[in-house]
């Protein structure tokens, strides 16, 4: 969960690598460093602390002169955040330097072998291991010391690696953890994204595993781990640049949440064809949606709860038995994967290790993987049997909004179509639902648009202690993200609850003016929820409430009321949403937090 850049040109690549690393400042912040060849021999600035102490300490990078170079910036694996444990790393005679995303497994048996062999290590990293690695195998020939380390590490890596004595090159090499390659007339480029190096090419080169790539000014070369030469295609990113930058928004989270109606209608609108949703990409007929069995949804964190939202929807429309698993706790526990069962799993990244390792698995096993994914190109939609994107483009905020929006909206379409197909969904109803998805995207934009009104609710909790988040059915999937949205960039603690599961427990938390936030869209459940908030009122709770416009009984049990447009009820997570994300991001704006980049978090989790 580090960024790494590299570049090699014309230009100065000091300052190209830092502007490449804030772009990925979201996969790690507390540590960075640089190395540039000098022309006389390989230099090192790093330090703990955000980039901008890298900027500082370089003059924006103009203490670094020279045109080859790599950067990193990092999220603590192994070691503290330290100078020490910054990247790149040395190895003794500061001849090779490398930098590096993922984790080395073994590193420990391979850090005995090489202080058995005279090597000392200055970091606790499992990094450095690789470096003195590289030094023990290498003979003159960069390519057969990577490949040899490859052969030896275990875990994951993506590497830039500098070589004193080959200043005209870089290496790059990956598995298991994302790299590109980029080249435009200027130089080549090395980057663990895309909005990294989009500024100066569009042309990129997907990197697969154990493969290595070795960049000149003019020129790249790719190789198997077996020192063979290989061809690749070029894959042209037609994203818009814009889409990467904050645009005039305070933060990208706040631009994130209002590219939401965009992100919904992306995602739909393709879909929808003579009022009917197609989904090519399914790659399934509806005799193979008949003969489905069991759904298995697999995901971490937000992307998680859009698949609690579609088990209450799925189950409901098409009657197909839904399974929701977090991925670190699927792929150990031995999942019973049977004949007709289809696996989904769901990322915005598509790099999250728990979930890749999910799919992997479930492919041994001999089962296809459907891919809900949103980074085009990633290890898991190169992966899975087939892939439905989520076009929500780049998202750089650490917490997800859009992504989440757009994940719900590929389940929204997914339900219906199995529910057509197995004619548990009939025709008026599918298509009233439909003409409700259609909707949706302006009903988000009326919501974002009272914004101000949850900011001033907001700014009075920004010392709340404890939150609660209450809700029945699918209302208890929305609590689960809004729960997760406030404490992650708010740092106050909150826990959300199905609202009949409150008094087996955690009721004997509520004292006086603690927060519950009572969602209550499904009107089929809205009397029980209506008592749960009754019950915690009466302990003294301040409750707010998310409803459905028009349910104003709710007014007796709540001290504060959000009306969502109505909409068909298995559709108002992608509403309720709304409402519980500004209040999330306003109450960190009140309390002054880092809302886009969250302590201890990364934005693409690739250690499990
Ligand atoms: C929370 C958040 C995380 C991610 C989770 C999975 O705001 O963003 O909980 O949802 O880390 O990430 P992806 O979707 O990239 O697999």
């Amino acid at each position: 969960m580090c960024g790494i850049v590299g570049y090699i040109g014309r230009h100065q690549a000091a300052p190209i690598i830092l502007e490449g690393l804030e772009r990925l400042e979201y996969r790690g912040y507390d540590s960075a460093g640089m190395a540039v060849f000098n022309g006389e021999k390989i230099q090192i600035t790093k330090s703990i602390g955000r980039l901008k102490v890298l900027e500082e300490l370089t003059h924006g990078g103009s203490t670094m002169q020279g045109v080859v170079g790599i950067g990193h910036t990092r999220w603590a694996t192994h070691g503290v955040p330290s100078n020490e444990n910054a990247h790149p790393h040395f190895n003794a005679e500061e001849t090779i330097t490398v930098v590096h995303n993922g984790i080395i497994e073994n590193y420990l048996p391979l850090k005995e072998k090489m202080i058995s062999k005279g090597y000392t290590f200055v970091s606790d990293t499992d990094t450095e291991v690789l470096a003195h690695l590289i030094d023990y195998y290498y003979k003159g020939n960069p390519l057969e010391a990577i490949t040899k380390v490859m052969h030896r590490v275990q875990g994951s890596y993506a590497l830039g690696i500098l070589f004193a004595d080959h200043p005209d090159e870089i290496f790059a090499v990956r598995k298991d953890s994302p790299l590109i390659v980029g080249q435009n007339e200027d130089g080549c480029f090395i980057a663990s994204d895309v909005p990294a190096i989009l500024k100066y090419t569009r042309k990129v080169y997907f990197i697969e595993n154990q493969e290595v790539v070795r960049l000149r000014a003019d020129h790249m070369h790719f190789y198997t781990v077996d020192e063979e030469e290989i061809t690749k295609e070029a894959v042209t990113i037609d994203w818009d640049a814009d889409a990467a930058e904050k645009g005039g928004y305070e933060h990208f989270m706040l631009k994130e949440m209002y590219e939401q109606p965009k992100t919904v209608t992306d995602t739909l609108m393709p879909r929808i064809k003579d009022n009917d949703i197609v989904i090519e990409e399914l790659g399934m007929t509806d005799e193979e949606i008949q003969a489905i069995r069991k759904i298995h949804i697999v995901a971490c964190g937000s992307a998680y709860h859009t698949g609690v939202t579609a088990k209450y929807i799925i189950e409901g429309i098409a009657r197909i038995p839904v399974e929701v698993d977090v991925a670190s706790e699927f792929r150990y526990r031995n999942p019973i994967l049977e004949q007709g069962d289809m696996i989904v799993v769901i990322s915005q990244s598509g790099e999250t290790a728990d979930t890749l390792a999910a799919l992997r698995g479930t492919q041994k096993m001999g089962h296809k993987v459907l891919g809900i994914v949103n980074v085009v190109g990633s290890s898991i939609a190169r992966e899975a049997d087939n892939v439905m994107y989520t076009w929500a483009g780049p998202e750089i905020a650490v917490a997800t909004t859009k992504a989440y929006s757009a994940q719900l909206i590929a389940l929204y379409l997914l339900a219906m179509k199995f529910g057509k197909a197995r004619g548990t969904l009939q025709a008026p109803a599918f298509c009233n639902m439909l003409e409700d998805l259609k909707r949706l995207p302006a009903q988000i934009e009326m919501l974002l648009s009272n914004k101000n009104r949850i900011q001033r609710f907001a700014n009075r909790y920004i010392g709340a202690k404890d939150v609660f988040f209450i809700g029945r059915g699918i209302d208890y999937a929305i609590s689960l993200e809004g729960s997760l949205k406030l404490k992650e960039i708010s740092y106050i603690h909150s826990e959300a609850y199905a609202a009949g599961e409150l008094k087996h427990g955690t009721i004997s938390l509520i004292e006086q003016g603690t927060l519950v936030a009572a969602v209550a869209t499904q009107d089929a459940l809205f009397q029980k929820t209506l008592s749960n908030m009754v019950e915690v009122k009466a302990r003294g709770a301040f409750v707010l409430a998310v409803t459905n416009e028009g349910n104003t009984e709710i007014e007796k049990a709540a001290d504060y009321v959000i009306y969502i447009p109505r909409t068909n009820p298995y559709f108002t997570n992608s509403l309720a949403i709304i409402p519980l994300q500004l209040f999330g991001y306003y109450v960190a704006v009140g309390k002054g937090c880092d809302v886009d980049k969250p302590r201890n978090l990364a934005k693409s989790v690739t250690v499990e």
